[in-house]
């Protein structure tokens, strides 16, 4: 995905600098080539060590201490990207006015690359004019800047100013090279089966592996998406999908509803439960006292909730696991549910659905239209899937068939 990108790294001296580290480590397992430069203030948080380790290259910390005798320059012409991670307001600062104090900021004066930074600082500093007006200065000059987010700072403060999650960061990055058919698009995509507890040890479940949720994803990411994955399995997912792990219907409703609206598409590719015990027993139910009674309740429509909230243009895409009158069924869930598309299965067909590699589907569309998939890798069929989402989003209309 970021195969032969040669990113440099820069590290400013913030307590956030461990968190480099993971991005450092994700960005190298997708391929990227990453040199890492630490300021002098970095070393104060952080260990070259694990950088150089982690990294494609050794450490580079001083424009003095260098083999090549003029490193900045090397680097800043060498380098497809540079990302700043965590960017202090002194190297906000510095970029804005062109100042050249050290090996990173004179690597950023000396490129013609992308900058990605990633501001993070205490809440008061993040919202002092001078902060603001310099980040705006360097958005108008094409700067990219992944945004901090709110929550727990050092010393114990709540606020804005805490690093972006090293999964954000790393999506920037790959957004910035993405070329696919995606790209500038996002993706959420739910995969696995939900688990419902009765007691601390038993659970109501299903057969869904997560398998094919988890194809979309990753054929989505190739795509050039931004991509989302709310799952209930263990099965692994790129570093560069924002990926959301769940148990029950509920923490996957809550999940899904608190991130859809800033999707383009929405793919509820996960077997929910559509019944959950009324009360989850606080210990283990003992066969002792007999049979037990499991009362259910029904779980919120994940589904239909998001058709209601969908906003124009958003693509919204459900699955319909049957085991007969497949074409019927589907197409009644489109209309109660208020998708665009419905991906219909009869799990009861050889190499079908639950725990295969494979998988044949049809998807029919509210307008009418079905796209027959016959029995093939769930990769596949997760390109068909999302051709199919893709030709119904606003700029892209004119090229459905
Ligand atoms: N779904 C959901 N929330 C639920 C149940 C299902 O979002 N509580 C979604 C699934 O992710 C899938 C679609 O709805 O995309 C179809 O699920 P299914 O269980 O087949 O549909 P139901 O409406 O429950 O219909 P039935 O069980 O009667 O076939």
């Amino acid at each position: 995905m970021l195969h032969g990108r040669r990113i440099v790294l820069g590290v400013t001296g913030g307590i956030a600098a461990y968190k480099a580290i993971e991005v450092c480590r994700r960005l190298v397992d997708l391929g990227a080539h990453v040199t890492p430069v630490l300021t002098e203030a970095a070393l104060n948080m952080v260990g070259p060590t694990t950088f150089t380790a982690l990294a494609s290259e050794p450490v580079k910390t001083s424009l003095w201490r260098d083999s090549h005798h003029i490193p900045h320059t090397r680097m800043g012409q060498t380098a497809d990207a540079i990302l700043v991670c965590p960017a202090t307001a002194r190297i906000i600062s510095d970029l804005r006015t062109g100042r050249s104090a050290d090996l990173l900021s004179a690597t950023l004066l000396a490129t013609t690359a992308p900058v990605v930074i990633c501001p993070a600082m205490h809440t008061e500093m993040w919202e002092h004019p001078a902060t603001q007006e310099n980040l705006g200065v360097l958005a108008r000059r094409g700067v990219i800047i992944v945004p901090p987010e709110e929550g727990r700072l050092a010393g114990g403060d709540i606020g804005k100013g805490r690093l972006a999650d090293p999964a954000t960061v790393v999506q920037a990055m790959v957004e910035l090279f993405a070329t696919g058919p995606l790209s500038g698009r996002s993706v959420l995509v739910t995969a696995g089966g939900t688990r419902e507890p009765i007691d601390p040890v038993r659970y109501i479940g299903n057969r869904s592996s997560g398998k094919q949720g988890h194809a979309i994803a990753e054929v989505a990411l190739a795509q050039g998406a931004k991509v989302t994955l709310v799952t209930t399995v263990e099965l692994g997912a790129s570093p560069a999908i924002d990926r959301v792990q769940v148990e029950t219907a509920a923490e996957m409703r809550d999940a899904v509803l608190g991130r859809a609206a800033t999707h383009d598409i929405v793919i509820m590719a996960a077997a929910v439960a559509d019944f959950r015990p009324l009360a989850v027993a606080d210990e283990k139910i003992k066969k002792t006292e007999g049979v037990p009674e499991v009362l259910l309740e029904r779980t919120d429509d994940i589904l239909a909730a998001l058709g209601q909230a969908k906003r124009p243009g958003q693509v919204l895409v459900g699955f319909a696991a049957e085991t007969s009158n497949v074409r019927e069924y589907a197409t009644d869930k489109l209309a109660r549910k208020g998708a665009d598309l419905i991906v219909a299965n009869d799990v009861s067909a050889p190499g079908v659905g639950f725990a295969h590699d494979t998988n044949a589907v049809t998807i029919i569309g509210v307008d009418g239209s079905v796209v027959e998939v016959a029995l093939s890798d769930k990769s596949d069929v997760a390109r068909a899937v999302l051709n199919a989402a893709a030709t119904r989003l606003p700029d892209n209309e004119s090229q459905s068939s």
